[in-house]
């Protein structure tokens, strides 16, 4: 998809955006000479190795060696794709995108959206038309409004409704296979996944379907039947409701966390809709940075049995590296045999909305799950709980909640909360640096000329690449000369705006590296040596390894007249080099 975005565009986009800016709002950073620095977002440490240059407009990280620029850091940070961060930062701009991108991105999908707009459409119709399936949704309480909000149908019972309907031609039932809608069994025959079920279209974030649930309407199993993984729909990241959720103004700043497609509904219809359903799956990292990008506070309801405890500690474990200082996560339990959904018909939504208040902050539920598994009343027990802590606070970002965290544990233990962090710290597991490789030794010349221009940009006005490394064909030549094009083509490009244009290549590691070598800040004149330096080298290289070549040829087979001057001539070359 990244080519689909013009790169005028995208060189536009960063020129007129902040780094500093964007990480600042989302990891505490602090300035330290002409740099930022930072205890790393993306491992785990105590003393910063995080640096983010405003020159550069680049992060890098000496302990775990992540880098990049501001796409990369909200890719990894926010876990945003692409073209989302593209956006993110497009809006802010207040920049319209330019419509190639948007319509090359939709073009590329727009098919599979509207086969299953149209299909959700199509159960809609039929619910209209089947009097179990009406009479089903009224016994659960639904209303009509609520019915049409959430877009729910009425899959018929046979099993091929789809294809009679639709008539698709041979490409789009591949497409109807590929979202999922039909089934193409191994002996080739293709029939309706769903038949008789009440269909719940599932949404994207914005409104786009991209798979269906669909519910038996008895006993049969299974009880919900849901679109498997396809290109537009991800369980692992995709969440129920979150659409109409975002439809609220204002926009509320929790967002309540259930199990079931019906819970959200019910939620909705009784006005609380900042509700949100996982897809049958357990609560993953990635839904809670999705939900954190729109709400500061997540709030987990659990049914109150052994199965929703079990679940809400899995739900706090993934929590743990995901909350930052400023977010907040609570949980809240129901009475055993009780989901939202019954709950709410029984207390109505003024009762419920003030068990939401009275849910349990992170902090307690954890303390007080692990101090039931240890007898407090002994120095073995507290013992124990300071272990169990300890291997769970390690998870937590730094910062003042992991601080309040261990200062808790500290008090409960009774001991004193400087003695516990420096036990804490000794026994705290330290990442593995992988310290980049081009650290450790000498540059040659052609990644030193890269790395200098990745730096310097501003050296390839003043020194342009030599016609006679015009041709030279050595490894990493392609970048060098690449990156002259692009800086005369755009002489503002700065370091992280550069590394855009190499993405998706494979060498975008290494450019990456080349991007942080340390060159101890450099005055201008002893960038502008170095790069002569470089150019020289790379001639040399390039003379020895055609000397090299002719000299193997002369052994070989003998060498032609004009060899024999071309090889005395690199000769003659070299010695005037080294005199
Ligand atoms: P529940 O069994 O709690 O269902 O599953 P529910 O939401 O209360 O449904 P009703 O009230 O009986 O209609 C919770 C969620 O787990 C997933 C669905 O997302 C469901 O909403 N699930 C459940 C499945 O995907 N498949 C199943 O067979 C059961
Ligand atoms: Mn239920």
């Amino acid at each position: 998809m990244t080519n689909h975005i013009p790169r005028s565009f995208i060189d536009e986009l960063l020129a007129r955006t902040d780094i500093i800016e964007w990480i600042e709002r989302r990891v505490p950073l602090k300035k330290t000479g002409s740099n930022f620095n930072a205890c790393c977002p993306f491992h785990n440490e105590k003393t910063p190795s995080f640096t983010v240059s405003p020159q550069k407009q680049f992060y890098h990280c000496f302990g775990c060696g992540a880098h990049g620029n501001v796409i990369s850091f909200l890719m990894e940070y926010d876990h945003l794709e692409f073209v989302e961060a593209i956006e993110e930062l497009a809006n802010h701009l207040g920049l319209p995108i330019p419509q190639e991108v948007t319509n090359a991105a939709q073009q590329r999908q727009t098919p599979l959206y509207t086969l299953l707009e149209k299909t959700a459409n199509y159960y809609q119709q039929q619910l209209t038309r089947n009097e179990a399936a009406k009479t089903y949704l009224t016994a659960r309480g639904l209303s009509a409004a609520i019915i049409q909000r959430f877009n729910l149908g009425f899959a018929p019972a046979a099993w091929h409704n789809i294809q009679p309907h639709f008539k698709p031609t041979a490409q789009s039932l591949s497409e109807y296979i590929t979202t999922g809608i039909l089934i193409k069994n191994e002996q080739g025959k293709i029939y309706d996944r769903f038949r008789n079920r009440i269909m719940f279209p599932i949404k994207d974030s914005r409104g786009h379907i991209i798979g269906f649930g669909g519910r038996a309407l008895g006993e049969e199993t299974p009880k919900y039947l849901n679109s498997p993984e396809t290109p537009l729909f991800h369980k692992g990241s995709e969440l129920y409701g979150l659409y109409e959720a975002r439809q609220s103004n204002p926009p509320p700043t929790q967002i309540l966390v259930v199990e079931g497609y019906m819970d959200v509904i019910a939620l909705h219809q009784f006005g609380i809709t900042n509700a949100v359903a996982t897809l049958g799956t357990a609560t993953s990292a990635k839904h809670l940075q999705r939900l954190f990008r729109y709400y500061p506070e997540i709030i987990f309801c659990f049914d109150g049995d052994r199965a929703g405890f079990d679940a809400a500690w899995r739900a706090l474990e993934v929590s743990l590296p995901v909350i930052a200082d400023g977010l907040q996560i609570r949980f809240m339990f129901l009475p055993s045999g009780e989901d939202p959904d019954s709950m709410i018909r029984k207390i109505g939504a003024t009762h419920f909305q003030q068990q939401i208040q009275q849910a349990l902050p992170l902090e307690d539920f954890f303390f007080e799950h692990l101090c039931q598994q240890v007898n407090l009343q002994t120095l073995e027990g507290k013992a124990k709980l300071a272990s169990l802590a300890q291997n769970l606070l390690y998870k937590i970002q730094n910062g003042v909640f992991q601080q309040l965290m261990l200062e808790k544990l500290a008090s409960l233990v009774g001991m004193n909360v400087t003695t516990l962090s420096q036990h804490y710290e000794e026994k705290r597991p330290t990442a593995t640096p992988s310290v980049p490789a081009a650290k450790s030794q000498g540059l040659s010349s052609v990644p030193l000329a890269i790395a200098l221009l990745l730096q310097y940009p501003a050296l390839a006005a003043t020194h342009p690449l030599p016609e006679a490394l015009q041709d030279i064909n050595l490894p990493g030549m392609e970048h060098l000369r690449k990156l002259f094009e692009r800086l005369k083509a755009n002489p503002n490009l700065n370091t992280g705006s550069l590394l855009e244009h190499w993405r998706d290549s494979k060498a975008a590691a290494r450019l990456g590296e080349l991007a942080q070598w340390d060159f101890f800040n450099p005055a201008p004149e002893i960038q502008s040596r170095l790069l002569s330096d470089a150019f020289n080298g790379i001639l040399a290289q390039d003379r020895e390894k055609k000397i090299l070549i002719l000299e193997d040829k002369r052994t070989q087979q003998g060498l032609t007249v004009l060899e024999k001057e071309s090889l005395f001539n690199l000769y003659k070359e070299r010695h005037e080099q080294q005199v």
